[in-house]
C-alpha cells in the first residue's frame, strides 16, 4: 500500500451512525469545487444519515492517528430484474481529504466496504462514480453488465460489482437509489449550510458539471 510507504498510521473504522461535524467537514473538503463551485455532498451526507436506507454497519472512516482523512457511506439500493426487486448496496459520498489523496486511502475504504458486504451476503454493489477510478478496484461498466438506470439510461459513471457470482448475468438489471439522492438543494441553502463549517473558497474549475439554482 502506498499509504504505508508514507509512514502513515491508517486505520479504517466504522463511521459515526449519527450526524458528525468532523465527517461533514471532511466530506466538504474532499468535494469542494470538484464537481461544482462549492459542493453539495456534505448536505447529502447529513440527509443520508437520516434516511431509512442508510447502512451504518457498512459505512467507514479512515483515520491517520486521530485525524479523520477519508470516509465512505453505504446505503440500500435496488435492482429490478426478471420481475423481481432485489436489495443491493450502493455507496457515496466517498471522499478523501485533499492532503491525503492518491495515497491508497480511497482504495482501503472501498475494500473495507466490499469485504463486509460479502460477509453480510449482499449480492451486488452498484454506483454512479468517477469512471476512471473504480475499474482498478473491480467495478465493471454498466455496458458490460447489461445494467441500466430505472429509466433505461446508461452512462460511463454507472458501474457494478458482483458479490454473488453471476448476479448480473442474463437478464437486464434496472438500478434505483434511495430517494434521498434525488433531493435538490438550492444555492442559497448550500451557502447557509457552508456557514456552519470552516470557510473554503469557491472556485471555477474545469470538469464542474453539477448545475444548481
Ligand atoms: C476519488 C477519491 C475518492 C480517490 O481516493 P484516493 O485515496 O485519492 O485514491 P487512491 O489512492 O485509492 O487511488 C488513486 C489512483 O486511482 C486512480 N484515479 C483515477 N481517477 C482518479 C481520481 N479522479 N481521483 C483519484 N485517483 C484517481 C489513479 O490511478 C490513482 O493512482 P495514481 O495517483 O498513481 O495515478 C479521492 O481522490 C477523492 O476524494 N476525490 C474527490 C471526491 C471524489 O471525487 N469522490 C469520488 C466520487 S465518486
Amino acid at each position: 500500500m502506498k499509504s504505508d510507504d508514507n509512514n502513515m498510521d491508517i486505520r479504517i473504522v466504522l463511521a459515526d451512525p449519527k450526524e458528525n461535524r468532523d465527517e461533514l467537514i471532511l466530506t466538504e473538503r474532499a468535494f469542494y469545487n470538484v464537481y461544482m463551485e462549492g459542493c453539495d455532498e456534505h448536505i447529502l451526507l447529513r440527509d443520508l444519515k437520516k434516511a431509512k436506507e442508510y447502512i451504518p454497519a457498512l459505512s467507514f472512516v479512515a483515520k491517520d492517528g486521530d485525524r479523520l482523512i477519508g470516509a465512505i457511506y453505504a446505503s440500500k439500493a435496488f435492482i429490478e430484474k426478471g420481475g423481481k426487486k432485489i436489495d443491493i448496496l450502493t455507496f457515496g459520498p466517498l471522499g478523501v481529504d485533499p492532503d491525503y489523496q492518491r495515497k491508497g486511502v480511497g482504495e482501503k475504504l472501498v475494500k473495507a466496504l466490499i469485504d463486509k458486504a460479502k460477509k453480510d451476503n449482499y449480492p451486488a454493489i452498484v454506483i454512479t462514480g468517477v469512471p476512471t477510478y473504480y475499474p482498478h478496484l473491480g467495478f465493471k461498466s454498466c455496458y458490460k453488465l447489461n445494467l441500466k438506470m430505472d429509466d433505461g439510461a446508461q452512462f460511463p459513471a454507472l458501474m457494478g460489482y458482483e458479490l454473488e457470482k453471476g448476479f448480473f448475468a442474463k437478464e437486464e438489471s434496472r438500478f434505483s437509489l434511495a430517494s434521498v439522492f434525488s433531493i435538490k438543494h438550492s444555492r442559497k441553502e448550500l451557502d447557509t449550510f457552508d456557514l456552519c463549517f470552516p470557510p473554503l473558497k469557491k472556485e471555477k474549475r474545469p470538469g464542474q458539471w453539477k448545475k444548481i439554482d
